[in-house]
């Protein structure tokens, strides 16, 4: 793909696990790694890069030559989205075929300024659009984000085979929601068990990258449009997405030079 070194798909079989605060975070580490990075929105029926990133509402992308359009900026990463291009409330209805032709003309129409990484947030599940992107461009890897509950990590299942079945090496997992951690008192709680991260990467040979605790901040720093890794570069939180973000890094270039892929431990 024109201007983009490595795809990487962030992707669920379930949504509201975390995909887009994964995405936009990971995003932002890799960044502040010293990485050109961009984010494709790729949730159609609800997208949420916009918001995360703190573009305004009704800020369209400017149109460039050849029939392409000029990414936005935030946080100096750069972003596209479906809410950039059409009213998403119309999107709602569209078919099957009108959201995978809107996802291909993002695709092949964004004109990505030499970026080293372009991460894709996907929708939930395990359709059209994720055999599209499989099929229609290069992608280095997928980051599956599940909860630890059973039934978030039945659905991380079903991605985790799908992406095998294309040949998209499957990055490892991340653990989103992995114990409620409360601000004031400093109490934590597995709300959604515990374990489960671990059993799946086990289960598919593959590592788990990251744990993420549920906090108010992440949720409150995501929908601010200034997410935890710029808020709050210092906290754990952020430390666990630059972690998340050296493990991808590393797995990309080493998958794609041809070496050895490699495997973390604790
Ligand atoms: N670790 C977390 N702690 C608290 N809230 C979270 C956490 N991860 C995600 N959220 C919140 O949960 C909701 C769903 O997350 P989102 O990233 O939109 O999921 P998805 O993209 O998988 O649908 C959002 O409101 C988000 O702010
Ligand atoms: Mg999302
Ligand atoms: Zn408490």
């Amino acid at each position: 793909m024109d201007g983009v070194k490595h795809i990487v798909a962030v992707a669920s079989g379930k949504g509201g696990v975390g995909k887009s605060t994964v995405t936009v975070n990971l995003a932002l580490a890799l960044s502040a790694q010293g990485y050109r990075v961009g984010v494709l929105d790729a949730d159609i029926y609800g997208p949420s890069q916009a918001q995360m990133l703190g573009v305004k509402e009704g800020v369209r992308p400017q149109a460039a030559a050849d029939n392409k359009f000029l990414p936005l900026e935030a946080h100096g990463i750069q972003a596209m989205s479906m809410a950039f291009m059409v009213n998403t409330r119309d999107a709602m209805v569209w078919r099957g075929p009108m959201v995978v032709g809107a996802f291909q003309q993002m695709l092949t129409q964004t004109q990505w300024d030499n970026l080293d990484f372009l991460l894709i947030d996907m929708p939930p599940g395990t359709g059209d659009i994720q055999l599209t992107l499989a099929q229609k461009v290069p992608v280095a890897g997928a980051v599956i984000v599940t909860t630890p509950q059973d039934i978030a990590l039945l659905d991380a299942r079903k991605g985790i085979e799908m992406f095998r079945k294309v040949n998209v090496p499957v990055l490892g997992v991340v653990e989103n929601m992995s114990l409620y951690h409360c601000e004031k008192c400093g109490h934590e709680a597995a709300i959604f068990g515990t374990g489960g991260g671990d059993r799946i990467a086990d289960e598919y040979d593959t590592t788990v990258l990251g744990r993420l605790p549920l906090t108010l901040s992440i949720r409150e720093l995501a929908d601010s449009g200034r997410p935890s890794v710029i808020s709050e570069p210092d906290s754990s939180v952020s430390r666990t997405f630059a972690e998340i973000a050296s493990k991808v890094a590393q797995s990309v270039s080493a998958s794609q030079s041809g070496g050895p892929t490699i495997s973390f431990s604790e």
